[in-house]
């Protein structure tokens, strides 16, 4: 027997025009937490949709637990005991947890479907977890992590042996971290395997014991996270070093272009007042839920303000619409690519030309050469990883997509710039390459704002930063100040 509940071995998989893997192979033993890395592209996801059927193999062969695994679905791979928590969530919204838990395996009493047995079950099964959301709750009304949750509880009232976890941590507060990595150790305590994939570096040495490391689709190296260094990792994913993880621009700071008074959005955003300057990188810092993002919604029209101000150059502006944002050069580059940000089953270069649509083709003829020479522009800029600017914007991997967001609203040219969690989900290349693009936009007199939950990104690149609490500015610190601890502290400051 085989020392190795899952063997992936010699995995090859193409797409039309391009090798996504190529020769691909990952062995995973039984009670350990197994970190899948790679940049963004690299071919993660795809592996694991080949693990759960969802794709099949070109080459190469599937083991689990010493005998070959050939599941032609997800609901297959599941009853053979391989779960899988996906980086785009799709819950069911429309479905109670019970539902969701028992979909497709409903208990039955005879020919009738046990609702009441299955509640029960529900019930104590998230009892035991440690989990307090109600069985009969509605999958809309929760929480993304609490939806990331039931799906762990799916894979254990499954008794799956082998978890996926494809970037769960993305878009969860710290708190939920813990409470997640709390599961994982427990479900690791009995001997399940769990794949994890993040881009958060520590996240990996904190919970993963092995890391298999992808480029280009090409298996690069397993070992023991003990056996690695953080740089160790990062050269083995990106093939060079990274010495400057925050290279932070000194651009020339002038004068005030954007000027936000008293601005107020319900009980989200609450009297909140601040200037920026042009070659400014601002950046707004708090915990998940601090009104950050709305703050930058109400600026850019996406809600309308209940009270407030804004100045542009001096003079008041009226913004009821995120058109007139887009008129007064303001981009909001929103922390949800998926609702906000892209259109999935449009073209790269559709995405890339749709903000700036009027500006680029005046005629109002999109000329489809025109509009994939700019495409390509960015797609050289940014480093985007796709075969040709034509490729649907949903076949690119999330990182990928993020980027073609962002290329979309540069091309706008845009001189206020707002970026929500710009870096959520983006390997470490391309967060460098992120940081590089917001530099180069200060150095050309724009001015920036970046919102993020990492403090160590927003100390890199911001000049000055906010820190919201509760939809108020609890404090500001300047560049010589920064600390940690200091913004952690004014994160937390509730109350009145
Ligand atoms: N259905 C598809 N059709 C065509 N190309 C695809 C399809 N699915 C994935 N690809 C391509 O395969 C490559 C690998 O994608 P994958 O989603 O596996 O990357 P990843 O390592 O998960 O990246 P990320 O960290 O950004 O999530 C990408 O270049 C992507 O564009
Ligand atoms: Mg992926």
């Amino acid at each position: 027997m085989s020392e190795y509940v899952l063997e992936m071995r010699h995995i090859a998989k193409s797409f039309p025009g391009v090798k996504v893997l190529d020769d691909v192979t990952l062995q995973v033993k039984p009670g350990e937490v197994h970190a899948l890395m790679g940049e963004n592209g690299a071919g993660k996801s795809t592996l694991m949709k080949i693990l759960m059927g969802i794709y099949t193999a070109d080459a190469g062969e599937v083991m689990l637990n010493g005998e070959h695994l050939l599941a032609r679905g997800p609901r297959e791979a599941m009853d053979k005991g391989i779960a899988m928590i996906h980086q785009e969530l799709n819950p069911i919204m429309d479905m109670q947890v019970y539902e969701n838990i028992y979909i497709g395996r409903e208990l039955r009493k005879g020919i009738l479907v046990d609702r009441k047995a299955m509640i029960q079950e529900t019930e104590d099964l998230l009892r035991e977890l440690g989990i307090n959301i109600p069985a009969v709750a509605y999958m809309r009304d929760l929480s993304v992590a609490q939806c990331q949750l039931i799906e762990i509880v799916k894979a254990i009232s499954i008794s799956a042996k082998v978890v996926v976890m494809d970037e769960p941590t993305s878009a969860i507060t710290e708190r939920e971290v813990e409470t997640l990595f709390a599961q994982i150790r427990r479900l690791k305590s009995e001997g399940v395997a769990i794949i994890y994939i993040s881009h958060k570096m520590d996240e990996i040495f904190q919970i993963c014991d092995t890391i298999t490391v992808l480029r280009d689709g090409h298996f690069i190296g397993t070992d023991a996270a003990a056996n690695m260094t953080n740089e160790q990792l990062i050269r083995m994913m990106v093939g060079r070093d990274i010495t400057e993880v925050f290279p932070k621009a000194e651009a020339e700071i002038g004068d005030v272009l954007l000027e936000v008074k008293n601005l107020s959005y319900g009980r989200q955003v609450k009297n909140v007042s601040f200037s920026l300057r042009r070659g400014e990188v601002l950046g707004i810092a708090g915990l998940v839920g601090a009104g950050r993002s709305e703050l930058a919604e109400t600026i850019f029209a996406m809600r309308q303000k209940s009270a407030g101000e804004i100045l542009i150059g001096g003079k008041p502006v009226e913004i009821r619409h995120p058109k007139d944002a887009i008129q007064n050069r303001i981009a909001l580059i929103t922390e949800d690519r998926k609702i906000t940000g892209l259109n999935l089953s449009g073209t790269v270069a559709e995405n890339t030309t749709l903000v700036d649509l009027s500006r680029q083709f005046p005629k109002g003829l999109i000329d489809r050469q025109k509009e994939n020479r700019i495409t390509d522009e960015y797609i050289q800029k940014l480093s985007i990883r796709t075969p040709s600017a034509q490729q649907l914007a949903g076949r690119l991997s999330g990182g990928n997509q993020q980027k073609v967001v962002l290329s979309k609203w540069l091309l706008s040219e845009p001189e206020i710039i707002i970026l929500d969690e710009p870096t959520r989900g983006i390997d470490v290349g391309a967060k460098r390459d992120i940081y590089l693009l917001i530099g180069g936009l200060v150095r050309q007199g724009k001015a920036v704002i970046v919102i993020s939950s990492e403090i160590p990104e927003v100390m890199g690149l911001s000049d000055r930063i906010l820190v919201m609490a509760e939809g108020r500015v609890t404090g500001e610190l300047l560049r010589p100040d920064f600390s940690q601890e200091q913004i952690m502290t004014y994160a937390a400051q509730f109350g009145e």
